[in-house]
């Protein structure tokens, strides 16, 4: 008696470990969107999104984001070429279109892992310039959509 309330949850356990294993495996969702918090996304972008914002944003997104984004968005830079990740391409209009200018603050702040964040190197209002940019990057729907 006392052998088997041993051995049946190991038994158990063992199962449940195999059949874990066993389950498909499921490349890892891109979505940096999970950990932030309600808050930080319903931050309202305060610097209108207007020519010379977007070109400021640009200039930070050469230096800081092109070696993996590349400087049009797409995420073929050469860093996250060869370091193979997987990133959304900000030319696609659907990219962000779900998501709010609050958010891509806060990632753009804090970082995802493998991204690294912006942190106190750059001013709040600069963060936000780099918001209007890779909003800017989106191409419009072809037509015949
Ligand atoms: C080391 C490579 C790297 C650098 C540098 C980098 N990123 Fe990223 N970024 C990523 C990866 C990888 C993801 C998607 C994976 C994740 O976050 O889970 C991502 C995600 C994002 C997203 C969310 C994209 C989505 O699919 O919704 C935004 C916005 C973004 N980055 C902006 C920036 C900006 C702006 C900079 C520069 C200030 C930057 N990144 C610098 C690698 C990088």
């Amino acid at each position: 008696m006392s052998k088997l309330v041993l051995v049946l949850p190991v038994a158990l356990f063992c199962l449940a470990a195999i059949s874990a294993q066993q389950a498909p495996v499921v490349p890892p969702k891109v979505t940096p969107y999970a950990d932030i918090p309600a808050d930080a996304a319903k931050q309202q972008n305060p610097v209108k999104s207007s020519p010379d914002s977007i070109a400021r944003g640009q200039k930070w997104f050469k230096l800081d984001c092109a070696m993996c984004h590349d400087e049009n968005g797409d995420g073929k830079g050469d860093v996250a070429v060869s370091m193979k990740l997987t990133i959304n391409d900000f030319t696609n209009p659907d990219t962000f279109k779900d998501h709010t200018d609050g958010e891509l603050f806060y990632i753009i702040k804090n970082g995802h892992m493998p991204m690294p964040g912006e942190g106190d190197r750059i001013k709040t209002d600069q963060v936000w310039d780099i918001v209007n940019y890779v909003r800017s990057l989106a191409k419009p729907k072809a037509a015949s959509n």
